[in-house]
């Protein structure tokens, strides 16, 4: 907060992006506010209470529109400390910018999987056109003065050069890319792309997870435009504008995951879930993860329908809990991934289930924060297994939830967690099915002073380089750009 408030020296601060931090839903005929659970949202909202401005996002609950007079509602709704606006789509918009070019072009290029890319002429004039709507609600939410807007994620790659155009070049701009970068020859699969880099270079500041990604991203501009790329200061310059690059990993708040694994709740939602599935005296692995085909879930099953195969002495010893959140069901890919997971999940238990014990425990329930802290307290071991991962914030809230320091983190060395994680986790290339089967074994023999000391160090890092973190780098970064000092080639 101190570091956005010093950057901001009293100018008004525009957040945006598509999900909103508070929606309004129908409760039979009584309209209820639901609060950010976690995620980013959660993580930005006391910020943005503290230094106040506007958020602006997709108006997309069921009662939005009834509440909100005029777009424009202030949160939250108790004690009101900064202005919601809503961006409100029809059905064909929704079509074509979210589900559309956002998740069916951006999503899959960005996770490098071209075979599931497609680049629709009429989805990309949507999201043309929804850029164009959110560009100007966050000129409207300026009041004419110079502003800070703060982008994030995906579905704004064009957003920027509007705002652009519209505020000049006294506004300051920032976003931050939650998904991988890829590299320029796998980008240019998409025909949009000098498009949407020129979107993307009317920011100031543009954030990515990883120093690799940035590399990615100043390669794609090499290829593709004939701007100057400064190695030396991470920069793209055209003209008089410059557009710094930079790192900033994302990470939880891992207070507040650490609290919630310690609370009643968590407690005996793990003895009520431990008691209905027979876990209280075997071994117990955790996946969870939204239903999505970059997580790498389907893989993640067959590596363990192999280590049951290969390690028949571990049958009935261990169980491997699987929660899913649906995710994006309009589009086939995604419905095929809940289909493909099922499936598996049947064929794994029917193969070696027996009748007190069942390999596959597969739960798409909702779940409470402290449920699922409690869970990954209890866990012996946590697969993420992402066939490619912006971050993975997963294996940063089972880390944080791990109080005895007991278990063991098997993590995918294509998730950008793995960048800060990979000493201290079992690192797995997600598609080598027998490496990931030995990686099980592994975590589940590892002896327990070598589980304290990599748990340790887990915990370490993720309890530091936490949210508050995240976002105070990026405007400590966008101060010294904006007033350079001495300071300035390090920026
Ligand atoms: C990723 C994206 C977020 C997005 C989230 C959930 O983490 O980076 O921007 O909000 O997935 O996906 P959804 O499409 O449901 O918002």
């Amino acid at each position: 907060t101190d570091a956005a408030a010093s950057f901001l020296d009293g100018r008004r601060l525009v957040v945006m992006s598509n999900r909103q931090p508070y929606s309004h839903e129908y409760d039979g005929d009584e309209v209820v506010v639901n609060r950010p659970a976690g995620g980013l949202t959660a993580a930005l909202d006391p910020v943005i209470q503290t230094v106040g401005g506007t958020w602006v996002a997709w108006g997309s609950g069921e009662a939005d529109r009834v509440v909100a007079d005029d777009d424009v509602v202030e949160v939250p709704p108790e004690d009101p400390a900064y202005d919601l606006r809503r961006v409100w789509l029809d059905e064909e918009q929704v079509d074509g910018y979210y589900y559309g070019y956002s998740n069916q072009a951006l999503w899959p290029l960005s996770h490098s999987d071209t075979t599931r890319a497609t680049f629709s002429r009429d989805d990309w004039k949507c999201y043309r056109e929804v850029n164009e709507l959110f560009a100007e609600a966050a000129v409207e939410a300026c009041d004419d003065a110079d502003p800070v807007i703060w982008f994030q994620d995906y579905h704004f790659g064009l957003a920027p050069q509007m705002a652009r155009e519209r505020l000049g070049e006294d506004a300051f701009l920032m976003q931050f890319w939650h998904l991988p970068w890829t590299g320029w020859d796998v980008f240019r699969a998409c025909p949009q792309a000098e498009q949407l880099l020129d979107g993307l270079l009317a920011n100031d500041l543009l954030g990515f997870h990883t120093a690799a990604y940035c590399q990615h991203f100043l390669d794609t501009v090499e290829a593709t435009t004939d701007y100057d790329v400064d190695r030396g200061t991470r920069c793209v310059r055209q003209n008089d504008r410059r557009t710094y690059v930079r790192p900033f990993r994302i990470g939880i708040d891992a207070d507040a995951q650490a609290a919630a694994a310690d609370t009643d709740e968590a407690a005996s939602f793990w003895e009520t879930f431990a008691d209905a599935h027979g876990l209280e005296d075997r071994r117990v692995g955790v996946g969870v993860d939204r239903l999505d085909y970059t997580k790498g879930i389907v893989e993640r099953l067959e590596a363990l329908e192999q280590f049951f195969e290969t390690r028949p002495e571990w049958r009935g010893e261990f169980t491997f809990v699987q929660k899913g959140s649906e995710s994006r069901s309009r589009i086939p890919a995604y419905r095929k991934v809940q289909e493909r997971v099922e499936a598996k999940v049947a064929d794994i238990n029917s193969r070696f289930g027996t009748t007190d014990w069942q390999p596959i425990v597969y739960t798409t329930e909702m779940l409470s924060g402290e449920a699922l802290a409690g869970l990954y307290r209890h866990a012996d071991l946590c697969l993420v297994t992402s066939l490619r991962d912006g971050m993975n914030l997963v294996a940063k809230e089972f880390a944080a939830a791990q109080l005895d320091t007991t278990g063991v983190l098997v993590l995918s060395e294509l998730a950008g967690a793995s960048d800060e994680l990979g000493d201290d986790a079992v690192l797995i290339h997600p598609s080598d099915t027998p490496a990931v089967a030995d990686a099980i074994e592994r975590a589940l023999s590892m002896p327990a002073d070598e589980r304290e000391r990599r748990m340790r160090g887990l915990r370490e890092q993720v309890l530091d380089a936490d949210v508050y973190e995240w976002i105070a780098s990026q405007f400590r970064t966008a101060e010294r750009i904006e007033r350079p000092g001495p300071e300035q080639e390090s920026a």
